[in-house]
C-alpha cells in the first residue's frame, strides 16, 4: 500500500510537471495568436454593437451567434398552466439589405480618398487600398441580401418553436393565418422568406401562404400628410441631429478619423464619416466579414456615431415629434381590433384568426412602439445632452436591427384573457404595467385615450389652406 502511494505520488509530481510546461507552451501559443491585435481574431468588429439600424439581429440576440435556431423557452412560455395561446400578431422589419442609392455615392467618396490621400502603414489601411473592393454599386438600391433572407427564415422557425400551437400547420390549412407586407420588394422577399422557413420546418413545399400587400397599412409614414409636411419634407425637423454634427463629440470623431488616415482634417467631412462607419456595418451585416473599415474607429466614436443615429430617428420616426406616433394610429387600431375580435371569438371557443404576420420596416414598427409609450426617456434626445443621454432607452441598435420584431400573444386563462408583449424575442413590458403579461382589459386601460382616439385620418390630414 506505502509503495504504490508512494509510486502515484511520484508520477502525479511528474504529471503535473507535464502539465506545466504543456500550460507554458500553450500559453505562449494563445500570446501569439492574440498578437497586438484584439480585433485581428474576430469575425465580429468590436464596435458591432452600436450600427443602430443597420445593425445585425444576432448583436440585439448574442445566444443566437452559437445556435441560430435557440428558442429561450422562459421568454415564451404562458403566463401560467392554466392559460392557452389563442392568438399571436408578429409585426416584422425586413431583414438585412443592402445600402440605399443615396449613401453609395459618399461611401464612393470616402473610398477614392482613401485611396488618392491616405497615408501610413498599418496593416488595415494597406488591405483598404489593395485588397478591399469598392464592391456595392447603385443597383442594389436598398434590396434585401441573402443574410436577410435567412434573417427572415431563421425567425419563422424560432416563432414557430416558440408557439407552436398558432404557428402550425394545421391552422394554415385551416385558412387562420394572415399574412400581409409592405409592397417595398425587400419586405415581400422577407415575407417569402419567412414562408420558405414555415415550409422547411414543416417539411411540406406545397403550402399555400397567400400573403397580401397593403401600404396603407405597412408604410402609413407615405400616406400622413402631415407627418410629410411637418417632419419628412421639413428642413428643419431634424435640427438636433444636424447641430449634433458640429458638436465637439463630433468634430473629435472626424478628427481621430483624419488622423488615422493621415489626411488634412478639412477633407474629413461629417457625410464621409458616416459613410466609413457604414462600410464597416453593411460589410459586417451582409458579409458576416471585420471589414477593415472598422478599423477607423474606437468604441467611443461608434458610441457617437450611434447616437447621431438614435438622433435622426428619434425626431424623425421617435418621440421627436407628436406626429411621428400618430402617423401610426391605423396599425394601432388593426392589432386592438383585431385582438377585440379574437376576446370575442375565444369566448364562443371558434377563434378563426390565430395568426397574423405582418411586415414592414424600421419606419413602421418605431412610431408604433413609440404610440404604445415604450422606450421613452424622462428628456428628449437633442444635440447638446450626449453624455447625459449615455444610458438612454432609446436605443436603436437594441431595438431595431435588421429582422427586428414586436410580437403580441393573446391567452385564454383562468382569470380572463391576458396579453404578452416581446420585442426582439425578449419580454417587453407595457408602460407602468410590472406583469410580463398583464389582463388584456389592464392593457386596454392604459391605452384608453388612444382606443377612444387616435384617428389616423383626423391626426393626418391637412386643413385645405395648407395643402
Ligand atoms: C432567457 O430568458 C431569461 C428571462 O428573460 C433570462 O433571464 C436568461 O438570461 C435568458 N437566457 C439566455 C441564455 O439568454
Ligand atoms: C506618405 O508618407 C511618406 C513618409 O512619411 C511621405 O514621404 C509621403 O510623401 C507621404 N505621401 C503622401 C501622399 O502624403
Ligand atoms: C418644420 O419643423 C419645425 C421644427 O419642428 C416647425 O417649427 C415647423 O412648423 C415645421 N414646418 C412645417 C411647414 O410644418
Ligand atoms: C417634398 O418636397 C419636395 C420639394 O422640396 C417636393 O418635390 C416633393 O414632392 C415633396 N414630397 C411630398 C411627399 O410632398
Ligand atoms: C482636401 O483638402 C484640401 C485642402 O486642405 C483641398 O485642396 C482638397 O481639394 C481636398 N481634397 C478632397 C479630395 O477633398
Ligand atoms: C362575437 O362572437 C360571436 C360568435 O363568433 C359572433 O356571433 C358575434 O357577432 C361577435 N360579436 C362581436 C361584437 O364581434
Ligand atoms: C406612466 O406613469 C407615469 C407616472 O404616473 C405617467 O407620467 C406616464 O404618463 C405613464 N405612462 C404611460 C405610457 O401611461
Ligand atoms: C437638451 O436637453 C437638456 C436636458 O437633457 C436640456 O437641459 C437642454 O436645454 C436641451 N437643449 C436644447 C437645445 O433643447
Amino acid at each position: 500500500m506505502r509503495h504504490l502511494l508512494f509510486l502515484n505520488n511520484t508520477m502525479l509530481n511528474k504529471l503535473s510537471l507535464v502539465l506545466a510546461a504543456l500550460n507554458i507552451i500553450l500559453g505562449s501559443f494563445s500570446i501569439c495568436s492574440a498578437g497586438n491585435d484584439p480585433q485581428a481574431n474576430s469575425n465580429i468588429p468590436a464596435i458591432a454593437k452600436y450600427f443602430g439600424t443597420k445593425g445585425r439581429y444576432e448583436e440585439a440576440n448574442p445566444h443566437l451567434l452559437d445556435d441560430i435556431l435557440y428558442v429561450n423557452k422562459s421568454n415564451v412560455e404562458p403566463p401560467s398552466s392554466d392559460c392557452k395561446a389563442v392568438h399571436i400578431t408578429a409585426i416584422l422589419r425586413h431583414g438585412t439589405r443592402f445600402p440605399s442609392k443615396k449613401y453609395i455615392k459618399y461611401m464612393k467618396n470616402i473610398y477614392s480618398l482613401v485611396l488618392t490621400k491616405a497615408n501610413g502603414s498599418e496593416s488595415w489601411l494597406r488591405d483598404l487600398q489593395t485588397q478591399w473592393n469598392m464592391w456595392y454599386n447603385e443597383e442594389m438600391d436598398g434590396r434585401i441580401a441573402q443574410k436577410g433572407r435567412d434573417d427572415l427564415s431563421h425567425l419563422a422557425v424560432r416563432l414557430a418553436t416558440s408557439f407552436p400551437t398558432l404557428l402550425s400547420e394545421e391552422n394554415l390549412r385551416n385558412n387562420h393565418f394572415q399574412i400581409i407586407t409592405s409592397s417595398k420588394h425587400r419586405c415581400v422577399d422577407s415575407i417569402k422568406a419567412f414562408e420558405e422557413g414555415l415550409a422547411n420546418l414543416w417539411k411540406n413545399e406545397d403550402l399555400e401562404f397567400n400573403h397580401g400587400e397593403n401600404d396603407e397599412l405597412m408604410r402609413f409614414f407615405d400616406q400622413c400628410r402631415r407627418f410629410i409636411q411637418n417632419v419628412a419634407n421639413n428642413s428643419t425637423a431634424l435640427t438636433e441631429m444636424d447641430l449634433f454634427r458640429s458638436k465637439p463629440e463630433m468634430r473629435r470623431v472626424q478628427e481621430k478619423v483624419a488622423d488615422r488616415l493621415q489626411v488634412p482634417y478639412s477633407n474629413i467631412t461629417t457625410d464621409l464619416v458616416e459613410a466609413a462607419f457604414l462600410l464597416c456595418a453593411y460589410d459586417f451585416a451582409i458579409k458576416t466579414e471585420n471589414s477593415p473599415w472598422c478599423r477607423l474607429f474606437d468604441e467611443e466614436d461608434a458610441q457617437v456615431l450611434e447616437y447621431l443615429n438614435d438622433l435622426k430617428q428619434f425626431w424623425k420616426r421617435g418621440y421627436g415629434h407628436d406626429i411621428n406616433r400618430k402617423s401610426s394610429c391605423s396599425l394601432f387600431h388593426d392589432l386592438f381590433n383585431r385582438l377585440d375580435r379574437v376576446a370575442n371569438a375565444s369566448r364562443f371557443g371558434q377563434v378563426t384568426e390565430a395568426v397574423t404576420i405582418q411586415m414592414g420596416h424600421a419606419e413602421t414598427l418605431l412610431p408604433l412602439l413609440t404610440l404604445l409609450g415604450f422606450f421613452k426617456d424622462e428628456l428628449p434626445l437633442n444635440s447638446s445632452n450626449y453624455a447625459s443621454q449615455r444610458d438612454r432607452m432609446f436605443r436603436t441598435s437594441r431595438i431595431i436591427p435588421y429582422a427586428a420584431n414586436l410580437v403580441l400573444v393573446l391567452y385564454d386563462c383562468t382569470e380572463g384573457l391576458r396579453l404578452q408583449a416581446l420585442l426582439n424575442e425578449k419580454p417587453l413590458y407595457f408602460p407602468n404595467v410590472s406583469h410580463p403579461a398583464p389582463l388584456y382589459h389592464t392593457v386596454k386601460q392604459g391605452y384608453q385615450e388612444l382606443l377612444q382616439g387616435c384617428s389616423f385620418k383626423k391626426e393626418c390630414e391637412l386643413p385645405t389652406s395648407e395643402r
